[in-house]
């Protein structure tokens, strides 16, 4: 089939590209052109690129005809962020493509109630990012549902995977952090630690892509979660942390005011974004429609990726 995917140099893209040229596809990439991938493949000299800036091009609406004019049969739209941009691809593309895949987010949630979730629970994001996420999920579903327009949303979660800091047990991403559990030095954490992150390898995020195109039949119309078959709490990853780099664990607690002055203004920020979300989110339906089946646990993805830190002595051991 012919694909044009949109932002397809980034995390999920370094897997799913190459994923699918393998898997037979004539594949077009959309991007300004200013990174590569974080692994190489011998896969990607298959693959057309396309220089092009969404924001700039939403901005003078161009963006939905240019993805048009590349005749794609399926679009894979990793990089829509805002209502807007995602009602100007769908009005371009209306009638002319069998498949749409959008990527989400678990933030389209807000913050945990029952767990873990399912994606048919009522939803209270907060935040501009998980809002209009939620909304351009809530407006593809309802265009698929009515019959429309052939879409699909995936929501991964905290993506992680060689080549970039994984999201750390204090809930940010300074990767000092591995430091200093590496060394079996003190880490203090909010409040008693409870508060959960659900991530996810990029490589499983790519799989659910993969799986939810194949499925076509199945997942037009639906929405899945897109994470690694457990959440962790942030004492339950830490602890397991100082045992991956053999030391006894050594935690602290302070309740969230005192924590948040032990940190920087924008380590506090992260932190409070994930734990305000606490995500543990159910693969469930993932599994039964599109037949997802993450290769990682939470704490083998982030092992993974911290190991490259190490190789770069970006994490000292
Ligand atoms: N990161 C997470 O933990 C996480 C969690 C949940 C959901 N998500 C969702 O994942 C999606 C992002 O996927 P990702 O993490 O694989 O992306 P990523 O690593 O941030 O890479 C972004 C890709 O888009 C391209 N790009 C960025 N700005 C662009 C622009 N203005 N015009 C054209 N291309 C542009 C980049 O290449 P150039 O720079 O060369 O243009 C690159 O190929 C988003 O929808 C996000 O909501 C992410």
């Amino acid at each position: 089939m012919r694909i044009v995917i949109i932002g397809g140099s980034g995390h999920i893209g370094t897997y799913l590209v190459p994923m699918l040229v393998e898997g037979g596809h004539e594949v077009i990439n959309v991007t300004r052109g200013q990174r590569d991938p974080y692994l190489p493949h011998a896969a990607w000299r298959q693959v057309q690129q396309i220089a092009a800036d969404r924001e700039a091009e939403d901005a003078a609406g161009t963006f939905g005809a240019r993805i048009r004019d590349l005749e794609p049969e399926v679009v894979i739209d990793l990089i829509c962020f805002t209502e807007d941009s995602s009602r100007q691809i769908v009005e371009a593309l209306r009638g002319r493509i069998s498949h749409f895949l959008h990527c989400g987010t678990i933030w389209a949630h807000g913050h945990s109630t029952r767990t873990p979730a399912t994606e048919d629970q009522a939803r209270q994001p907060f935040g501009d990012y998980g809002i209009q996420k939620w909304k351009i999920e809530s407006a593809l579903l309802s265009e698929a549902r009515r019959g429309g327009f052939p879409a699909t949303v995936l929501m991964p979660g905290h993506i992680v995977g060689p080549g970039y800091a994984p999201l750390n047990p204090a809930g940010h991403f300074t990767p000092t952090v591995f430091t200093q559990i590496a060394r079996g030095e003190a880490l203090c954490l909010p409040n008693l630690g409870q508060e959960t992150v659900h991530h996810v390898h990029a490589a499983d995020v790519a799989q659910a892509f993969y799986r939810a195109m194949a499925r076509w039949s199945s997942s037009i119309g639906e929405n899945f979660h897109t994470v690694s078959p457990a959440a962790l709490s942030l004492r339950g990853y830490a602890e397991a942390m100082y045992d991956w780099f053999g030391k006894p664990p050594a935690l602290t607690y302070l309740p969230w005011e005192d924590w948040r002055k032990t940190v920087t203004e924008q380590e506090a920020a992260a932190t409070w974004d994930h734990i305000a979300h606490s995500p543990c989110a159910s693969i469930e339906k993932a599994r039964r429609l599109i037949g997802y089946a993450p290769r990682y646990s939470s704490l083998e993805a982030v092992q993974e990726a911290v190991s490259w830190l190490i190789d770069h002595s970006v994490v000292q051991n």
